[in-house]
């Protein structure tokens, strides 16, 4: 009797969202999303289990979201897996977070093949630990022919490292004559970034209700809508990234102008 109560609910609930996804998909659609998946550590601390415990789960979300994302049409889908001050974590910790791309992407490769995603990575991957180099480099060889969603990976990423490293280059044109500092300006200083191939991200998630950037994409994020919320990432789901879209639909972007015509 409950159980049939339950699966009558779930289907119920179920419809709603599908009713909800197809709303949704009528009205415009972020072409780059941008998360900050927090809180795996929060989630397992609650279940008193280890922080690696949460991470596990979290991989679990990160299928759940782009094949969500995927099916709404978002054209790029930033996750920030690993950031250059986590580092500064306990090496279990960090050793446990260096394996799993490799288990996602021996799980899911197969999946995100058949459904035409691209993935590729942002940061520095030469400080990466070889079996994890592989791991992203084998599925960016396996998907770079495809033309559907891109799933970017930010691992090992730092916005100011990211700055840094484009400052550095931009000087040393000028420094060998082959740039004027006149020439310098906004989009000389995007395409010297490692994401000068993608739009700049429209809509931000953050997870886990911390309400900061912590070094993700400081330049990118100019003009971004930012949407905060106290799930954690292993409990964000369907339902979840549904509401960040509904609320992002319901956002005015002015990109520093005034809304209508006429207003003086
Ligand atoms: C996010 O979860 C995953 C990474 C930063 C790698 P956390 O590990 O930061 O989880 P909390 O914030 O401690 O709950
Ligand atoms: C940001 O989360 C980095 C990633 C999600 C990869 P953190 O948990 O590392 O950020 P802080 O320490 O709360 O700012
Ligand atoms: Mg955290």
């Amino acid at each position: 009797m409950l159980d049939k109560l339950m699966r009558k609910k779930t289907a119920m609930s179920e419809g709603l969202l599908s009713d909800r996804i197809a709303n949704v998909k009528r009205g415009q659609i972020p072409a780059h999303v941008a998360i900050i998946m927090d809180g795996n550590g929060r989630w397992a601390k609650q279940r008193n289990l280890p922080r690696i415990a949460g991470h596990h789960e979290g991989m679990k979300t990160v299928r759940k979201i782009t094949r969500i994302a995927n099916d709404l049409g978002i054209e790029v889908l930033t996750l920030y897996a690993f950031s250059t001050e986590n580092w500064k974590r306990p090496k279990l910790e960090i050793d446990f977070l260096m394996k799993l791309p490799g288990e996602f992407l021996s799980t899911y490769l197969p999946e995100l093949i058949e459904k035409n995603v691209k993935v590729e990575m942002i940061g520095n991957v030469e400080m990466l630990p070889e079996h994890t180099k592989k791991a992203i480099r084998k599925a960016m060889e396996a998907t770079k022919d495809n033309d559907g969603m891109t799933l970017n990976f930010a691992m090992n990423y730092g916005s100011r490292l990211e700055l840094v490293e484009a400052l550095k280059k931009i000087a040393t044109l000028v420094e060998d004559g082959l740039l004027q500092v006149d020439d310098i300006d906004d989009s000389m200083i995007s395409s010297h970034l490692m994401t000068a191939h993608l739009p700049e991200p429209d809509l931000l998630i953050r997870t886990s209700g911390e309400v900061r950037l912590s070094n993700f994409m400081l330049w990118q994020l100019a003009y971004a809508e930012l949407s905060f919320t106290s799930v954690l990432w292993p409990d964000f789901d369907e339902a979840c990234m549904i509401h960040a879209m509904e609320e992002f639909q319901l956002r005015h972007r002015r990109f520093g102008s005034v809304e209508g015509e006429g207003t003086i």
